[in-house]
């Protein structure tokens, strides 16, 4: 995996070293993990035949599986580019890629005025648990900008909603379209959607295409070429 840290590829992220320091000892962590995670074929998931749901989430139940680090510093650029401030996560896990989103709120809300909000959400009780302290340890406000839902999304995404600027889709690929459909109704125009692995998960993502590539839905897409690729969706509401 590409990492963007030397002197030729700056990390763009504006944070306490300590800070820098915690996501880069996270990111390793997490990539030796998934290194050893066995799954019969590594690019099925969820739900597939091959494996059961309660196998698959029995193996991830203490797994990072975090957004690849140049993933995350793109997404923080993205964040920094568009001013967004108030971002929701669908899938938290334990929290690195939110760190990334919660810094990256509180610098445009430092520049404009106002207050960041990052509205994570994880179904796992001591996956939350766990994200809390990674977060406390980032610092910065870090954990004041991260509003955790805990529970299955499609229940705490229903309520309490604010206007959304930015999604990150970041979760097992049959939660990816009704986390979209609970987002969408408050999304700003212009409101951006990041999913992760739209190619090595192509199968799983093909009711989110479906939605999203239908004539008339406002939303525009392209495939940022990363590992196993990034999509960077566009929300222009229908007038
Ligand atoms: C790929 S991981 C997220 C990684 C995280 N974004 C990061 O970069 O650190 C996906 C997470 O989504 C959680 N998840 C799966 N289904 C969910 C649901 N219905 N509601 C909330 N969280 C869910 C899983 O428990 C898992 O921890």
């Amino acid at each position: 995996m590409a990492t963007t840290n030397d002197s030729a590829h700056p990390n763009p992220v504006t944070a306490p070293q300590a800070t820098i320091d915690l996501l880069k000892r996270l990111h390793v962590q997490s990539e030796e993990q998934e290194a050893n995670i066995r799954l019969p074929d590594k690019n099925i998931g969820f739900g597939t035949n091959e494996v059961t749901v309660g196998d698959f989430k029995t193996i991830m139940s203490d797994k990072f599986i975090a957004l690849d680090e140049d993933k995350c510093q793109f997404m923080y650029q993205l964040i920094r580019a568009t001013g967004a401030k108030n971002i929701v996560e669908a899938g938290t896990s334990f929290g690195v890629s939110t760190i990334y989103l919660a810094l990256a709120a509180n610098a445009n809300a430092a520049d404009v005025g106002g207050k960041a909000i990052v509205i994570g959400t994880e179904h796992e009780p001591e996956k939350a648990e766990r994200a809390k302290r990674y977060w406390a340890e980032a610092g910065a406000g870090v954990s004041e900008a991260i509003d955790l839902r805990v529970g299955d999304l499609q229940e705490t995404l229903k309520t309490n909603l604010p206007t959304v600027d930015f999604l990150l889709l970041d979760i097992w690929t049959p939660m990816a379209l009704p986390a979209l459909k609970l987002c969408q109704p408050h999304m700003r125009p212009g409101a951006v959607i990041l999913a992760d692995n739209p190619i090595r998960s192509a199968e799983g993502y093909q009711e989110l295409w479906a939605y999203i590539r239908a004539p008339g839905s406002g939303f525009q897409s392209l495939c940022v070429p990363y590992s196993h690729g990034l999509e960077m969706i566009v929300y222009y509401p229908p007038k």
